[in-house]
């Protein structure tokens, strides 16, 4: 059930720490790998070396790995895993993820990832009543997060009552049912698809460059919009003024030809996505200083070269290098229909999506658009509709095409 997930692991400190033990062995049976992190808490209830002796590997804690690794390696650890599960959680863990503080190990892989999280909480069973664990947990469950349990019964302080950590089996039976229900949720899990956005600045010298107006906007909805049915995307932007998409791998460029080496690195992938405004032409000769304008002086000559047709080239790669589904943008002022159809044919892309840029629709840096869809089967007229509400239909459709 569990093949090829990796789960982290965090263990805090409580009685029921002993039983995360049973649970690492419960997910390596069942096919999965687990990274254990424990608080340091909970290494006086259960020793780092049995963790790591069962999970196969070292487990960390707070007291050296804050000083011995960087902040990056804790950020690298959270967001390698599938899913992150805390088990048992205690209410003092509980109450800083719900506030987002990050003041160990544990806690701040929790805040600095964008993976789904977990929860098994255990403690005593007033500790679970009180009204700031119950404002804490509805705070978590409000986030996202998922919570399973706490069992009632006989607790290790003699109460009695909701509090006890739920059963490995049942921690066990959450994180199966988690795959199972976010494969279904998630059609494009393990696809990697590569999304160009944002102009390209082509440099004249050092402070002055050739660029556009393109704003990122469709790019940065597509991207999170493919992100949202599981793909694992590669954002290739140039300089753009919209915030970076969340979920992705994100990989900054400047000109063109890093754009083009950039995607070339990120291949192979299932698909990808053109949505950048490329400068159709870069300067051959830029200067390496900054050109003057004395009086007398004549102005500087600018010399253009072609820039690589980017999606050009990633549609005529050979098959097996090129990506199954190639989807090119196509921005025209005027004649919409003939051109679009001849620049597909041209690029050599599977679908295309046009739009009308002319002065007055607002596409360029706006909110909204308008598509033409056109592909092997024709011709769709997706209307007037926000970039988002643009990228979710796109998004949908390549999960259908690529989901198996
Ligand atoms: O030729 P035109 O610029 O109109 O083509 C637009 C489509 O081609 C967009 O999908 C754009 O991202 C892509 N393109 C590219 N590399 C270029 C020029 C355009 O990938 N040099």
């Amino acid at each position: 059930m569990l093949a090829g997930k990796h789960i982290l692991v965090i263990i805090s400190g409580g009685i029921a720490a002993y039983k995360a033990i049973e649970l690492i062995r419960l997910i390596q049976k069942a096919g999965g790998t687990a990274q254990a992190i424990l608080t340091q808490s909970a290494t006086h209830f259960i020793s780092p070396l049995t963790v790591s002796a069962i999970s196969g590997r070292p487990a960390l804690t707070e007291l050296f790995d804050l000083t011995r690794e960087t902040e990056i390696g804790h950020i690298e650890l959270s967001r390698s895993a599938d899913l992150i599960v805390v088990a048992p959680a205690t209410a003092s863990l509980i109450a800083r993820m719900a506030n987002g503080l990050a003041d160990d190990l544990a806690s701040t892989c929790l805040l600095a990832t964008d993976t789904d999280i977990l929860v098994a909480p255990a403690m005593n069973v007033r500790m679970w009543d009180a009204a700031a664990t119950r404002r804490n947990i509805a705070l978590l469950e409000a986030d996202g997060v998922k919570i399973v349990g706490p069992d009632a019964g006989e607790m290790a302080c003699g109460e009695y009552g909701p509090g006890r950590l739920a059963e490995p089996e049942t921690v066990l039976a959450a994180i199966e049912g988690y795959f199972s229900q976010s494969s279904a949720l998630r059609p494009l899990a393990g696809k990697k698809i590569v999304v160009t956005s944002g102009p390209t600045r082509e440099p004249i010298d050092p402070v002055r460059y050739i660029s556009n107006a393109s704003s990122g906007k469709q790019g940065v909805a597509i991207a999170e919009a493919l992100a949202g049915e599981g793909a694992d995307v590669v954002f290739v932007t140039g300089p753009a003024e919209a915030a970076s998409p969340r979920g992705c791998t994100i990989v900054p460029v400047t000109t063109a030809l890093e754009m083009e080496a950039a995607v070339q690195k990120a291949l192979p992938a299932a698909g990808a996505v053109f949505c950048a405004a490329v400068a159709d032409w870069r300067v051959t000769n830029p200067s390496g200083q900054k050109f003057k304008k004395d009086a007398d002086a004549t102005p500087p000559r600018i010399e253009f070269a072609p820039n690589p047709d980017i999606l050009k080239t990633v549609a005529a790669l050979p098959e097996g290098k090129r990506p199954r589904l190639v989807v090119g943008f196509a921005a025209e002022t005027g004649d919409l229909r003939a051109r679009a159809r001849a620049k597909r044919e041209k690029k050599g892309c599977d679908w295309l999506l046009a739009n009308d840029v002319s002065p007055g629709s607002r596409v360029f840096g706006g909110e909204d658009t308008a598509i033409l869809f056109f592909s092997d089967e024709g011709e769709e007229d997706w209307g007037a509709l926000s970039k988002h509400q643009a990228a979710a239909r796109l998004a949908k459709r390549m999960a259908l095409t690529l989901k198996d």
